[in-house]
């Protein structure tokens, strides 16, 4: 599999660590597909009752490797990406992201699946699908305006606008901030304590929570289609060329 994911079954917590920090930890096809397979694992094992999302160095995420989508655009359900999305949305056992720093994309979007989000004082959450040329995923076109309304989702999404922590938590994005050197500590107890609590009374309450799945995950076949499409875009490789370069796109 990859070295860029690291994953581990402690107090019957399956940690997954997004663990490429020279590239911010930008998720391959080979890291997503490394991520199904421990989820997949994870649902399956009544031994392992959270999951424990974070990232390696001082990222959390910046979302989809940016090279992969140029070079073999994840097209279709068989997508690891679309694979792990599914999981994301399908997820039974409560799952916890500690945000330990950028979060971009897909970074940001996993969020909108989580049952509790803890954020370090140094996150940044984006999701510049359209400076990328691309459309939200994840189901975030239903759930960002759902969550934080249109205007604010509007600006995130249509400008790309960088939000902070405390910002991300007073919109409802983040459960809590904390102090970076707190931040892992706090999530590693929150995990293991729901690890510790009945799991089918802990079950039913998320799907609770969660209501009705049917819609977000039209929702996602949606923005899937429409984001294959743009994938293979003139505009979207002018916008990942100019990311490469480190310059402006040039959309004409
Ligand atoms: N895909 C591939 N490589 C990425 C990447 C991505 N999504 N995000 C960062 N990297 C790489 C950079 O190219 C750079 O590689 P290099 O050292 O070989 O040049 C390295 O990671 C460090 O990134 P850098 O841009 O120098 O760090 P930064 O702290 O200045 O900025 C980000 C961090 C995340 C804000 C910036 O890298 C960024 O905007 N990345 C693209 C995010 C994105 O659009 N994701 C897809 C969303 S759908």
């Amino acid at each position: 599999m990859t070295d860029h994911i690291q994953t581990e079954i402690r107090d019957r917590v399956l940690h997954i660590t997004f663990n490429r920090p020279d590239k911010k930890n930008a998720l391959t096809h080979a890291m997503y597909a490394c991520i199904v397979e421990a989820m997949r694992a994870a649902e399956d094992d009544d031994g392992v009752r959270a999951i424990l999302f974070t990232g390696a160095g001082d990222a959390f995420t910046s979302g989809n490797d940016l090279a992969d989508f140029r070079d073999s655009p994840p097209l279709g359900a068989d997508a690891p990406v679309t694979q792990f999305l599914h999981c994301l949305l399908q997820a039974k056992k409560p799952l916890v992201m500690a945000v330990n720093g950028i979060a971009v994309g897909v970074g940001l979007t996993m969020l909108l699946h989580a049952d509790i989000v803890y954020a370090s004082e140094a996150a940044v959450l984006q999701a510049p699908f359209v400076d990328l040329a691309l459309v939200p995923e994840a189901g975030s076109s239903l759930l960002l305006p759902r969550l934080i309304g249109h205007a604010r989702a509007a600006e995130m999404f249509m400008l790309g606008t960088k939000v902070g922590a405390e910002e991300a938590c007073t919109m409802g994005l983040v459960s809590r901030v904390l102090k970076a050197d707190e931040l892992m500590a706090t999530a590693t107890k929150a995990a293991a304590a729901l690890a510790k609590k009945a799991p089918r009374s802990l079950m039913l309450t998320k799907q609770l929570m969660r209501g009705d799945n049917d819609a977000v995950a039209a929702r996602m076949a949606e923005e899937g289609k429409l984001f294959s499409k743009q994938l293979t875009s003139p505009e979207v490789l002018e916008a990942i060329m100019a990311f490469m370069q480190k310059r402006e796109p040039n959309f004409g």
